[in-house]
């Protein structure tokens, strides 16, 4: 089972002796999900009332956190859907105190990340305010098929690619390029080689941005607007 940290920001993450490294930056677990995944994702599509995010690699749920706060404070209707493999356990969870966040967040993000798993092929939605919903795939990453043309942005939060390289493959940047809406955004903590050039390799125009917590790097990679459709 994985393993509590507390972090710089006061946050919690986990340490997974399995892959022998934690799901989020010691630096800040809950800043490092605030500025990668929200502030230069999810933030960054414009104008809208409602988002459709797919994450690779749900975790403790610490990005959907820091996604649903940002959400319900700015009105946006929220569709999130995580694809995990190893569930965090339950005991594990009523331990996790999250700091930083408003007591009503914390505890809907402990209300979802308690709901069921949801298998392939079956329906389990976890119904959030304002309209909005999370699904807990429990998939492999390196094979799920995604929904085409479903999600403004993709959260990409595997494990690194020095730990996990068959999960930096284009064969997976594929699914994430092709779940994409025209314009979508894919973010990563990673700025690694291996990752810019899987992501041009399918298509993608990569961005390098300045990483989080005094992390040189990260990523994002957009999904050209006037993509050829699927069909054709
Ligand atoms: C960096 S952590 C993600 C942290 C998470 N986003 C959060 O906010 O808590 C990487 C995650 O990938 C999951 N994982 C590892 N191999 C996987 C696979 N083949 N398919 C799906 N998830 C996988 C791990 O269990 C772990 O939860």
């Amino acid at each position: 089972m994985p393993k509590l940290r507390k972090t710089a920001d006061g946050s919690p993450t986990l340490y997974s002796a399995a892959f022998g490294e934690t799901y989020h930056s010691m630096q800040g677990a809950l800043s490092e999900s605030q500025y990668v995944f929200v502030e230069q994702g999810a933030k960054r599509c414009g104008e809208q009332k409602s988002i459709r995010i797919l994450e690779y690699g749900l975790g403790m749920g610490l990005n959907f956190l820091a996604t649903l706060q940002w959400a319900l404070q700015d009105g946006v209707t929220l569709h999130y859907t995580g694809i995990e493999l190893y569930p965090v356990a339950e005991q594990l969870l009523y331990t996790l105190k999250i700091e930083g966040v408003a007591p009503q967040f914390a505890k809907l993000w402990q209300e979802a990340m308690l709901a069921p798993w949801q298998h392939t092929g079956e329906d389990s939605t976890f119904r959030l305010p304002n309209g909005g919903s999370l699904r807990k795939l429990l998939d492999d990453m390196r094979t799920y098929t995604p929904e085409a043309e479903c999600y403004q942005v993709v959260y990409f939060d595997a494990f690194s690619p020095e730990v996990v390289p068959e999960q930096w493959q284009p064969s997976v940047f594929q699914h994430c390029y092709d779940a994409l809406r025209p314009g979508g955004l894919l973010v990563t903590y990673s700025a690694s080689g291996v990752a810019k050039r899987g992501l041009r390799t399918v298509g993608f125009r990569v961005e390098r941005l300045p990483g989080a917590l005094g992390k040189r790097h990260m990523l994002r990679a957009k999904k050209p607007a006037t993509h050829r459709s699927l069909e054709k």
